[in-house]
């Protein structure tokens, strides 16, 4: 089974709550966005490997640790997915960046696929995908799916809100797969939108409503 981390830091309940404002708007919803995902990502990349690197310091050589390069990739699911890449890179600028296009049908809110471009080099990557929601996780399963087919084997998921639901499936379909969100709602209500939540983030993030 897969590990839930909730990442639940003052400063990032804080700007949450915050997102979670309906009076919030547009600039103010993205900017808190990314810096909510600049501060999950360190948590997300608590255990990437260092290696030894022989550096020279105004003082005397050292052996110091770097984070070797080609080691990650970003991927967000679009469209909301996008508003949690720019915090991530400024934690990790040498990370490649790939999109996975999914949307959920209205009525059967199952998730539809329209684009998948990935970086040529992702199953040697840890990928770490992104989307604020994680609802039903029918969105977050595909894209996992789809990123295995393609022979991604070190898979973390990094969402901002998720029920119970969303988790579980998460955790049943993927269970090689852990979870980082920075809070756990309540339920989903009749139209599989997170209660309390923050509303269509797809939406606030682009001001398509
Ligand atoms: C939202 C959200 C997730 C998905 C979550 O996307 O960004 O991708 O719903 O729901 P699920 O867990 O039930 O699959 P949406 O389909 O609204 O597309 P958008 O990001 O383009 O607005
Ligand atoms: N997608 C959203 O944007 N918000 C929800 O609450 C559920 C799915």
């Amino acid at each position: 089974m897969s590990t839930l981390h909730v990442v639940d830091h003052p400063m990032i309940q804080h700007k949450l709550t915050l997102m979670r404002d309906m009076n919030t708007g547009s600039k103010d919803f993205r900017e808190l966005l990314k810096e909510i995902a600049l501060l999950m990502g360190y948590e997300v990349t608590r255990d990437l490997p260092l290696e030894d690197i022989e550096i020279q310091t105004p003082i005397c050589k050292m052996t110091a640790k770097k984070v070797p390069g080609r080691k990650l990739a970003i991927v967000p699911i679009l469209r909301a997915g996008l508003g949690m890449v720019e915090g991530l890179q400024t934690l990790v600028p040498v990370a490649k960046v790939g999109h996975i296009g999914l949307y959920r049908d209205e009525t059967t809110h199952q998730p539809v696929e329209y684009y998948c471009k990935l970086p040529e080099d992702i199953q040697e990557r840890l990928v770490i995908v992104t989307d604020p929601m994680l609802a039903t996780g029918g969105s977050a399963c595909d894209a996992i799916t789809m990123l295995k087919k393609r022979g991604c084997k070190n898979i973390r998921l990094m969402c901002l809100v998720g029920v119970p639901e969303g988790v579980k499936k998460v955790q049943e379909e993927h269970p090689d797969v852990d979870i980082y969100v920075a809070a756990v709602d309540d339920h989903l209500n009749e139209n599989a939108y997170i209660v309390p939540g923050l509303g269509d983030a797809g939406d606030r993030i682009f001001g398509t409503k």
